[in-house]
C-alpha cells in the first residue's frame, strides 16, 4: 500500500473551520483550528492489515509560537504534545512524520490542540505502510 491521503477539510472537525484563504493546500482547503485547547480534527483511515504505519501531518503555522497537538489513534494517545512549530507563513506548509500502530480495517486518527492557541492550519494526513 502506498501513501493514502486524507484531507482535513473532509474529516470530522470539532471547533475549527475549513478554509482556503492561504495558498499551497491540497484538495479544497485546510482546517483552521479554533484558538482553543481541545479543538481537533478526526480522520477515519483504513488499513489492510494491523501494524505500524507512517503518519504524515501537513500543516502551516504562520506564528512564531508552537501549536502542539496530541495524536490519538483509536482513542488512545499515540504521541503527546507533538510540536507544530512556526513555519514562517500561513502559506508555508511543512510535514511532520510519526509512526503509529493501526488495526486492520477502520481506524480513527485524531489531532487535538493542547494549548490555547489551538492547532496549526492542517492540510491533510497521509498514511504510508
Ligand atoms: C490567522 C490566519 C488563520 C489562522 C489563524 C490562527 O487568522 O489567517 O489561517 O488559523 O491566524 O492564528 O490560528
Amino acid at each position: 500500500q502506498g501513501a493514502v491521503r486524507y484531507e482535513a477539510e473532509n474529516a470530522v472537525i470539532s471547533r475549527g473551520v475549513a478554509e482556503s484563504n492561504h495558498a499551497g493546500f491540497s484538495g479544497t482547503g485546510f482546517v483552521n483550528y479554533d484558538n482553543a485547547a481541545g479543538s481537533y480534527v478526526q480522520w477515519t483511515v483504513n488499513a489492510a492489515a494491523a501494524g505500524a504505519a507512517t503518519l504524515r501531518v501537513r500543516y502551516a503555522n504562520g506564528t512564531t509560537t508552537g501549536r502542539p497537538m496530541d495524536i490519538a489513534v483509536n482513542g488512545a494517545t499515540a504521541a503527546a504534545g507533538v510540536a507544530f512549530d512556526g513555519t514562517g507563513a500561513w502559506t508555508t506548509w511543512q510535514t511532520r512524520t510519526l509512526t503509529v500502530n493501526l488495526n486492520a480495517g477502520t481506524n480513527t486518527v485524531r489531532a487535538t490542540a493542547t494549548t490555547a492557541g489551538g492547532g496549526p492550519n492542517v492540510d491533510y494526513i497521509e498514511i504510508q505502510r
